[in-house]
């Protein structure tokens, strides 16, 4: 059975965790630190930086996989979870762009703009409270979204490693070390 490329795997499961980390991070933002306490701006910030960070890894891996076809899929696999499948990794992208692209211009139509890892990027745009808001919530509804996407994502993938057993969880799994015989 072909597989996912070393860096395909590799970027899918550093970005996919870190991206898992960030919706948390974002969640308890308010609890971490209340908005008016001296550590919400630093503490808001650090998540501004770990996001644009996130985003500048989710476009190389995007371009990396625009370069390198996935392998295909199983014969087993049914027309309709083909098309199911193939449509929640594009809107997982989507969301994984959408979500912190949105925040970044969101922060530019505010006077506190972004201190990335403590260096002040002037906002490049006007302090304009209605368009911050209005692209603020599209930044959590893009990460609420990418949320209901991942639970599809990993229950599909359960139910390939548990359930059909086609190979499909494993060729996205870290391969075996070498002379332990074939792949799963
Ligand atoms: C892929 C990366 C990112 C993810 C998954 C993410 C996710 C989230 C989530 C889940 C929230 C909480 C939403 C809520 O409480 O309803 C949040 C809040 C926030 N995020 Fe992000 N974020 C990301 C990147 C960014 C970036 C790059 C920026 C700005 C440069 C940013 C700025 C903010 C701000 C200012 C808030 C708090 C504002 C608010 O919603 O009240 N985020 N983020
Ligand atoms: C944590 C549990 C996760 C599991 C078990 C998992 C499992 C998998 C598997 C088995 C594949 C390969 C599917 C195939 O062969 O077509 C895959 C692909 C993919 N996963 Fe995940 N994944 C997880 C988390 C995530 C997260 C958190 C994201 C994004 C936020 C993500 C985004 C993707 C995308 C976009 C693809 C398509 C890869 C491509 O063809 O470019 N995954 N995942």
């Amino acid at each position: 059975m072909q597989r996912y490329g070393r860096f395909a795997i590799l970027l899918h499961w550093l970005v996919g965790l870190a991206l898992i980390g960030q919706v948390v991070f974002g969640v308890l933002l308010d609890d971490i630190a209340p908005r008016g306490t001296p550590s919400r701006g630093m503490v808001v910030n650090l998540h501004k930086s770990i996001g644009i960070v996130l985003a500048v890894l989710v476009v190389v891996r995007l371009g990396w996989r625009l370069r390198h076809p996935p392998p295909d899929w199983p014969e087993t696999m049914a027309r309709w979870q083909r098309r199911a499948a193939a449509l929640n990794h594009r809107l997982l992208y989507a969301c994984m762009i959408v979500t912190p692209v949105s925040g970044y211009v969101a922060s530019n139509f505010s006077k506190h703009g972004v201190k990335f890892f403590g260096v002040f990027l002037p906002p490049w745009g006007p302090d304009l409270p209605r368009i911050y808001e209005v692209l603020n919530g599209l930044h959590d509804a893009a990460a609420y979204l990418l949320v209901a996407l991942v639970v599809a994502h990993v229950l599909g993938a359960l139910k390939h490693a548990l359930v059909d057993r086609d190979g499909v969880f494993s060729r996205m799994w870290p391969a075996p070390s070498r002379g332990h015989g074939p792949g799963r």
